[in-house]
Parts: structure tokens; C-alpha cells; sequence
């Protein structure tokens, strides 16, 4: 990009109303121009004086955030010759977005030096909260309604029954009656077919997505990815080394160009239940495509079935491992929304032939252990417990939703669109493109309130929308209104601004 073209490009983006000081601003635009390739290395960076000009802004700002780049290896400064972006290849992610969003203090890079380069990809962009709980943190089933005497009961029972063996570490692949529970659950609730063998107990989604990427990728392998998608997922590929390709979605799922099919992936991870974040099905024609595509080129596929016991109006659709017969999916979820996320406790289902590695991987690595905490899931999943909670709390949240629907319609009306409101423990509430939900999210932050920006789901930033991520699963109904209202306010502040500009 010329000088020229990189001020204009800036000023694009640059929003001097948005409360985000110009200095961070301008610090986080260029860093990431540099990191998606937008600014080569060797690129001459113009003057400060001409950018502060350009742009605007006090000379000192620039020159401030030159330094600071400078300190962080992203450019060096030549006395008399000018500023250059330095060769950050190394940490080159494709088609990055320009906006990053995380309520952590600070830019990610101050903390990152010394760090490998694989860390600093992690923590560059950040997407774990500070904050775990309270409205409208997305993601989060109502702890409070689970249903601790029973838990307590079962518990008792097992420390009471000489807990032996529970008390060592884990067996390879969990405990096998808990196993046993995990397959004939997924079997009559999501059509997923497996023997015990094949499900292997985790502590949740993430360590599941862990594992599987360490036993069939190697590393520079490239994955497919939905964009949108879980922050997790992208920082957990990006971190272990690997080339992450965000492929569009549409109404009914992942949806790869003729490009993206002539260059099959090692692997694809998709969530076709209900697409994170967005919330559509997939298709059966999409996904027969996504099987068919996988078994003749030999790519993995991941199905993340992370909340699809929360569909509202809707029956969802059998899994996709239900429909593979070429042994190529691999089927990860959690009791995490089901139960309580802080129990750590998921599974991975994967093809009878990699049964046994996947299980030995997982206990060398991880040397695993809560033998007595699967063996109480065992009972509560087999006892029926677990059916019957789910089915109480899913009636719980579809009355949230339907009150959080009415709140937002009653501010709003038609104006905003909703989207993605059918099933799991979120909606997005759709914003105007020219809205800066980073923005909004950050003073909702301040105020108590925790959203999730929806442009941070993306990772090219051609594709992205700007929304709000609303879990509205865990707040209690007297506070739904109350706390929309204080979100409100800060989103009708952004939305005036653009008037008040446009005027
Ligand atoms: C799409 C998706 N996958 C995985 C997870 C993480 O699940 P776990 O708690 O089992 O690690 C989440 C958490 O919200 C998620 O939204």
C-alpha cells in the first residue's frame, strides 16, 4: 500500500468519536495492516509529520505509536531514511480482520516479548472474558437451576462406596462407564453412532480440539474454519501452527468457493447444528456435499455440537457423524451447557480405527484424572437425571429468549434485525455497518454489562457484520430488562453519533 492509499485507508477507520484513544487506535490499525500482509515488509511508513497530517491527528500520536511498534520488532526506524515494516512473515496470518476484540488491560503485544511466536499468536487477540458471568455474557447455561441435591446425593454415595480406584488417575479414554453413558446419550439424543470405545472423556471442547489437532495435523496443515467462528477454535489452530482458511457461511452453513474446494484441507471444523455464531442448520445437501468433498479428497472433518440440546421451536437435525460412512468425523461435545461449564467434562467421538490412539494420546499427554467426577456424570447421564434437567431448563430459556425478543422489540421495533434466535443460549442482535460494536462492547463492559462483539467472530474482513452476542440463558427475567436498557443506551449513543455526523 502507498503512504497515500494506507493514510486513506486509515482514515476509513479511524474514529475520532469512538471514546478509543487515537493512539490505540491508530497502534492496533497499523500493527494489523502489517500482520495481514496489507503493509509488506520493507514498506516505507510515511513521515509522522505527513500521517499526523493526513490523519489529522497530533504529530506526537504517531510518533508514539511508531515507537511502540518499533519496541515490539513490527518496524525500525532509520535515522534520516525513514520507518520500515520489518520481516513479521513468521507471524503472517492469512486474511486477518482489522479489529480485535478483547477487555483485557492494555495491547496483548506490550506483554507478548520473550514469548514464542506461537504465543504471541495466542494472546494477540485474545477472546476469554474477564468477566464469567452476569448479563448478557453469551455462552453460559443458568448454574443456578442445576440441580445440586441429586448431585450431592451421588456424590455422597460414590465417596461413601469405598472410592478406590476413582481416587487415581484416570484410565485411557475415561471412565468406561461413563463412556458407556456418553454413547447411549448421543445415540438417542443427536443419532450419533458409536460403541463405548470410541468416546473418549475430555475436560471440555477446547482440550477435545486440542488432541485431535495434534493426532491428524501436522504442523503448517491447513484447516478450514466457518467465518464467522468460535474465538476459541481460530486461537487454539492459530496457536498449535496451523494455516487457518475461514470459509464463508450462508443460510445453510459452511459453504466453500470453487477456489477454497481446489485446495482441499487436512481438516474442516464445522459446527452444523447450530453455526457459532451465527445460528443456522446446516443443510442436508450441505452437509452430504461437506462429506462427500471430505471423503474423496481425505480431510478430517470436526462436528462441534457445543449447545445443540437448546433448539427452541425446532427439532435439529441428526448429527453429521450419524450420516458419515467413511469414518471421517470426529464428534466433540460437553456437558458444559448441559450441566455447568466449570465441571470440565466433555467427550470426543471418534472413528473405531482411532479409537485406541485417541484414548493413549490423551492420558500420556494430559495424565488425566476426575475418575470420581466422571463416575457421578455416569450415573446423573444413565439415571435419566441429565434428559430431564435439560428438558426443565430448556423451557427456562426459551422463556428468557422470548422476554429478551420482547425487550429489544419494544426499543427498537423492526429497526435492528435479530438473528440466529432459534436455539442454544445466544442471539445476535444485528447493528448497522457503520456501528463500532468493539466500541460498544467495551463501554457496556464498564457498565456492568457483557457482550460480545459480533465483527470479532470474523476473520476476513471483507465478510464482517457488526452485532451483539446476547446469552440471555443465565439472567434471571427481572433483570433482562434492566440490563438491556443499560445496554441500549450505550448503543443509541453509537447510533446517534453516525446521525449527528451524517446531518
Ligand atoms: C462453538 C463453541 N465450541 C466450543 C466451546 C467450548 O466448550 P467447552 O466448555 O466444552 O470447552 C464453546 C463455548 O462457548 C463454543 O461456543
Amino acid at each position: 500500500m502507498k503512504p497515500i492509499a494506507l493514510a486513506d485507508w486509515l482514515q476509513q477507520w479511524l474514529n475520532v468519536n469512538s471514546g478509543e484513544p487515537a493512539y490505540r487506535q491508530l497502534y492496533r490499525l497499523l500493527r494489523q495492516a502489517m500482520l495481514d500482509g496489507r503493509l509488506p515488509s520493507g514498506t516505507r511508513l510515511p513521515s509522522s509529520r505527513e500521517l499526523a497530517r493526513d490523519l489529522s491527528i497530533a504529530r506526537n500520536t504517531v510518533i508514539q505509536v511508531y515507537e511502540q511498534l518499533a519496541v515490539e520488532g513490527y518496524v525500525s526506524a532509520a535515522t534520516g531514511r525513514g520507518t520500515f515494516v520489518e520481516d513479521i512473515s513468521q507471524d503472517t496470518i492469512d486474511s486477518v480482520s482489522a479489529v480485535g476484540w478483547n477487555d483485557q488491560a492494555g495491547p496483548a503485544g506490550q506483554s507478548s516479548r520473550g514469548l514464542s511466536t506461537r504465543a504471541r499468536r495466542l494472546i494477540d487477540r485474545l477472546g476469554f472474558s474477564r468477566r464469567q458471568y452476569g448479563a448478557f455474557m453469551a455462552g453460559l447455561p443458568d448454574v443456578a437451576e442445576f440441580p445440586a441435591k441429586t448431585w450431592l446425593r451421588l456424590q455422597n454415595k460414590h465417596w461413601r462406596n469405598s472410592p478406590g480406584r476413582l481416587l487415581s488417575y484416570a484410565e485411557a479414554g475415561g471412565y468406561a462407564p461413563l463412556r458407556q453413558a456418553i454413547s447411549a446419550y448421543l445415540y438417542s439424543s443427536r443419532s450419533v453412532n458409536s460403541n463405548a470405545e470410541q468416546v473418549v472423556v475430555t475436560t471440555g471442547i477446547h482440550q477435545a480440539l486440542d488432541v485431535a489437532t495434534r493426532l491428524l495435523c501436522d504442523i503448517g496443515d491447513t484447516v478450514w474454519i466457518e467465518d464467522p467462528s468460535y474465538w476459541g477454535l481460530r486461537n487454539l489452530l492459530i496457536s498449535s501452527g496451523l494455516k487457518v482458511e475461514p470459509i464463508a457461511v450462508d443460510a445453510e452453513g459452511i459453504r466453500p468457493s470453487r477456489h477454497d474446494l481446489r485446495h482441499p484441507p487436512k481438516l474442516i471444523v464445522v459446527t452444523p447444528s447450530h453455526q457459532y455464531p451465527l445460528g443456522m442448520v446446516m443443510s442436508l445437501a450441505r452437509r452430504r456435499m461437506l462429506l462427500d468433498y471430505a471423503s474423496k479428497h481425505g480431510c478430517w472433518i470436526i462436528e462441534d455440537d457445543y449447545d445443540s440440546d437448546f433448539r427452541y421451536e425446532s427439532r435439529p437435525l441428526p448429527s453429521l457423524q450419524g450420516l458419515d460412512s467413511a469414518g471421517l468425523v470426529l464428534y466433540v461435545g460437553s456437558f458444559s451447557k448441559t450441566m455447568y461449564p466449570g465441571l470440565r467434562i466433555g467427550y470426543m467421538v471418534v472413528p473405531e480405527r482411532m479409537a485406541e490412539a485417541f484414548a493413549s494420546a490423551l492420558a500420556e499427554l494430559y495424565r488425566e484424572g476426575q475418575m470420581m467426577t466422571q463416575a457421578i456424570v455416569a450415573e446423573f447421564v444413565r439415571e435419566g437425571y441429565l434428559s430431564s434437567h435439560v428438558r426443565r431448563v430448556r423451557n427456562l430459556y426459551a422463556q428468557r429468549r422470548a422476554l429478551l425478543i420482547d425487550v429489544i422489540r419494544s426499543h427498537y421495533g423492526d429497526s435492528l434485525e435479530i438473528v440466529g434466535d432459534e436455539a442454544g443460549l445466544h442471539l445476535v442482535l444485528a447493528l448497522p455497518e457503520y456501528v463500532d460494536d468493539l466500541e460498544i462492547c467495551r463501554q457496556a463492559f464498564e457498565r456492568g454489562i457483557t457482550v460480545r462483539p459480533l465483527s470479532d467472530y470474523y476473520l476476513h474482513e471483507a465478510r464482517i457484520r457488526r452485532g451483539l452476542l446476547l446469552g440471555y440463558a443465565q439472567v434471571p427475567p427481572e433483570q433482562i430488562e434492566p440490563a438491556f436498557k443499560i445496554l441500549a443506551s450505550v448503543v443509541d449513543a453509537q447510533l446517534s453519533m453516525r446521525k449527528q455526523s451524517v446531518v
